[in-house]
């Protein structure tokens, strides 16, 4: 199973570009740009990465991102990721990044988004690599700010494809940010959202009849409405689910808990990714191995999974079509 998993060829729709800052990039980058991080050294940081729910995370991964200073350290970041990519198979990504996370700290969005996007450049020159560039708002912030945020998103609209949500989610709905997806909408951008990660299904109705979003991403607590079930069955609705951040941020206790297979048996549109790698332990591979180790998943049920992935992205039809061959061929 390890090296069926590790050949397959796979796409990653929920990764946080911040969220790919290993602890060694995070020290020279702190250290180049005298930046003063909380850690003495890399076991002092793995000691911290003991999260108990999502907040405790996001201090941490906020505080993370203050060493990201220059276009090359957004670079670098991002070349990083594509290596992980290429160890782990993946050949085809949607990348997530939070703009407000850098722009507050006085880092310019140009500097942000060009560092990335020239990364994701080379990955494809040199590595055949597909991507796509999804800008998030936070929405522990106001609306106000996230529609500020959109406006210098505009200047950039070739280099992203889609809108999201993501932050702390209990006591932020979507319903929050209904007049900025709008816009985003009318602009002729994707649509997504962290829904039902940790919040309850009214989040995730919210996200479908409020902001219209493509695909919600974790969408864990699905599995407590039949009637939403039903739904997202019968609308094949994609979830982007990223077992090994749910372990970590204790929304299941153990994979064998975990409701991956639960939901891809009832024949919802389920995808495996690794949200924030650096802070989860594990890359794309290590979150199908974590799943079949502890859960009684096939080989079909990878296949289903790793295609779902495929015909969920944002790619167009004729690439699905070439990917999901390669996958066939593979087989
Ligand atoms: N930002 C980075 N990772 C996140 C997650 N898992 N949920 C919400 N916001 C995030
Ligand atoms: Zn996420």
């Amino acid at each position: 199973m390890k090296e069926f998993i590790q050949l397959l060829p796979k796409a990653e729709l929920h990764l946080h570009i911040e969220g790919s800052l290993e602890p060694e990039l995070m020290f020279s980058l702190a250290k180049k740009n005298k930046i003063e991080i909380p850690y003495k050294n890399i076991e002092d940081v793995r000691t911290a990465y003991n999260f108990t729910n999502l907040q405790s995370f996001l201090d941490i991964y906020y505080a993370g991102a203050n060493v990201l200073i220059t276009k090359q350290d957004f670079y670098d970041l991002t070349w990083d990721y594509i290596l992980r990519c290429v160890e782990d198979n993946v050949i085809h990504t949607e990348i997530f990044f939070d703009p407000q996370t850098h722009t507050h700290r006085g880092i310019a969005f140009e500097t942000v988004i060009t560092g990335i996007k020239e990364a994701l450049n080379d990955a494809h020159k040199k590595f055949g690599i597909t991507s796509n560039i999804i800008m998030c708002f936070l929405r522990h912030l106001s609306q106000e700010d996230a529609l500020e945020t959109f406006e210098m998103a505009l200047d950039y609209k070739d280099d992203i494809i889609g809108i999201g949500l993501d932050s702390s989610e209990i006591g932020n709905p979507p319903s929050k940010f209904e007049e900025v997806f709008k816009k985003a909408k009318e602009e002729g951008f994707k649509l997504v959202a962290h829904a039902g990660e940790e919040a309850d299904v009214s989040y995730i109705y919210e996200a479908l009849d409020l902001l219209d979003i493509h695909r919600i991403d974790h969408g864990v607590q699905s599995i407590n409405s039949e009637e939403l079930m039903e739904r997202l069955k019968e609308e094949q609705i994609p979830l982007t689910v990223c077992p090994n951040s749910n372990i970590e941020l204790k929304v299941f206790q153990t994979y064998k808990e975990h409701n991956i297979k639960n939901m891809l048996d009832y024949g919802l549109n389920v995808t495996v990714n690794s949200d924030d790698p650096a802070y989860f332990k594990g890359y794309m591979n290590k979150n199908f191995l974590n799943l079949c180790e502890n859960l009684p998943l096939t080989k079909e049920d990878i296949i289903k999974l790793v295609k779902n992935s495929f015909r969920s992205s944002f790619i167009s039809d004729e690439l699905k079509e070439k990917y999901l061959k390669k996958v066939d061929e593979y087989i």
